[in-house]
């Protein structure tokens, strides 16, 4: 089949964790996968060399608005599907009183502005039933928010959320779906080695959720099983 036919995906963070296995779940499923990483080589390489033109490698600090202004240059006169920002941080458990500003700082730029920032200089590829939708966490939200710990994430996410409504209102008609996906509890770097769940079987929901949602209008906060997560 010509690419040109495919659906066409954009996941921003996808060097390892859910991002690597997002964008491996898409080109299995028949889509063109543009997957970013931080660093040429590595594990997304070694997976778009074997998906043989149907996943490709864009590079992308996505603090970086220089970056994510050359990344859209390089993206003229693709079509997108799918934008899907996966990428963020965790700086580890302290509370809130013993976080450093710079941390503070770096974890929310991270977390909440350069997601919306990507969302935002990329938006215009996105064909007009197409989805926007970023990796958020039942960390975010704020109901939910009822045991202690992981204060900064949790407050990143929070924002994360907070920015992707301002951003949905904002763009009420331009007929995106707009998604934030909480993944659930996964074995990567980011959710440690005892979580309850592994890439390889939640990105798969994921993707159902995707697929399923798309085309539907609004913003829409869903877990992994398509549930609505409270905010
Ligand atoms: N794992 C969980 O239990 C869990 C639960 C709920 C939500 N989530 C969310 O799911 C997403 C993926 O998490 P994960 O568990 O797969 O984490 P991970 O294994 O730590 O992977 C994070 C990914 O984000 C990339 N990234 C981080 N900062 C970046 C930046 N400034 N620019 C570009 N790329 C950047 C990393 O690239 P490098 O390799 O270059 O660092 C890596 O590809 C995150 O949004 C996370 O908050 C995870």
């Amino acid at each position: 089949m010509p690419v040109t036919s495919q659906r066409q995906a954009l996941v921003i963070g996808a060097s390892r964790g859910l991002g690597l296995v997002l964008a491996n779940e898409l080109a299995r499923r028949d889509w063109h996968v543009i997957a970013t990483t931080r660093q040429s080589g590595g594990e997304l390489q070694a997976d778009a060399d074997a998906w043989n033109g149907r996943l490709t490698v864009e590079t992308l600090e996505m603090t970086s608005p220089e970056q994510l202004v050359a990344l859209r240059e390089r993206l003229e006169g693709r079509r997108l599907d799918l934008l899907f920002v996966n990428a963020a941080i965790d700086r580890g458990d302290l509370p809130i009183s013993e976080v450093p500003t710079d941390m503070f700082t770096e974890v929310m730029v991270t977390n909440a502005l350069s997601p919306l920032r990507a969302l935002e200089a990329l938006r215009d590829l996105v064909v007009p039933d197409g989805t926007v939708a970023a990796m958020s966490s039942e960390q975010g939200s704020i109901s939910r928010n009822t045991e202690d710990g992981y204060e900064l994430y949790k407050a990143s996410k929070a924002a994360l959320n907070q920015l992707m409504r301002s951003y949905a209102t904002r763009h009420a008609d331009d007929g995106h779906t707009k998604l934030l996906i909480d993944p659930g509890h996964n074995q990567t770097q980011l959710g440690g080695p005892d979580a309850p769940l592994v890439p390889h079987e939640s990105v798969p929901a994921v993707v159902d959720v995707l697929e399923a949602q798309a085309g539907a209008p609004g913003l829409q906060f869903l877990d992994l099983h398509g549930e609505t997560v409270p905010w």
